[in-house]
């Protein structure tokens, strides 16, 4: 099996948690003897190339982020650029996500569910898991370590059935947390939490708070 896979984040490849995700499901890919070329949609100067990759293989892999709980704008953009191609192609998704509850990632899959009957190709099915946040800050070994997961999900991949497998589907994790969990996350966001993301936006160069209103209204 040979598969284009397409990273529909608008970051930067260097700083996408997507990025480090695709390399980690490339590898059990291979491991069972399948092939890949990965390309970026964050540079625009290369849409050509990708819409050309996408255009002469039929099996196509588009992972993604989830933002807004959807799909990125600039990825939209990109989609409307696709021609209409057959069934031959099949088109499957890695929808991620920075909150970890599966249930905030189902409206961005319901939409990719459709997407491939609009485009006229088949649908590989959509693997989503959240949790993703803090990926592309942690140090190279506990990167490796929290996306090795998605090397089980490249090796199942391989094996043909797309998405559609149990094994996939769980791979989701909590569909919600239980509400103790809840309560507690909560009032870590409104404390610790404000002051740690305080910090990690001080040490990328913030000077204001993170609520400081730019325009009053
Ligand atoms: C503009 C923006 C909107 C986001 N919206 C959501 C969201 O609605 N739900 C969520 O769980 N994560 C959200 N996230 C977090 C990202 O999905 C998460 O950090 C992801 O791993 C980023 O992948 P990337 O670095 O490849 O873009 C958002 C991030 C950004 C920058």
């Amino acid at each position: 099996m040979h598969v284009v896979i397409i990273n529909g984040s608008p970051r930067v490849r260097k700083y996408s948690n997507t990025e480090k995700i695709i390399a980690a499901f490339a590898k059990g890919l291979s491991e069972k003897g399948g092939t890949f070329e990965t390309y970026t949609i964050s540079d625009r100067n290369t849409w050509d190339i990708i819409r050309d990759a996408y255009i002469k293989n039929d099996e196509i892999l588009i992972a993604l982020p989830l933002y807004v709980e959807c799909v990125p704008g600039l990825l939209l953009e990109f989609l409307e650029t696709l021609p209409r191609k057959d069934e031959y192609t099949r088109l499957s998704f890695l929808l991620q996500s920075g909150f970890a509850e599966g249930c905030q990632l189902r409206c961005g899959e319901e939409f990719l569910a459709k997407l491939p009957g609009y485009l006229g190709v088949r649908y590989g099915g959509c693997l989503v898991k959240g949790d993703n946040f803090g990926i592309r800050i942690l140090g190279e070994e506990k990167q490796a370590q929290v996306t090795k997961p998605y090397q089980a999900m490249g090796e199942l991949f391989a094996e043909g059935d797309g998405f559609f497998r149990e094994e996939a589907k769980k791979f989701t994790g909590p569909e919600y947390f239980p509400l103790p969990v809840r309560l507690i996350v909560g009032l870590i966001f409104k404390t610790l939490g404000k002051k740690m993301f305080q910090k990690a936006a001080a040490s990328w160069g913030c000077s204001v708070p993170l609520d400081e209103k730019v325009w009053e209204v």
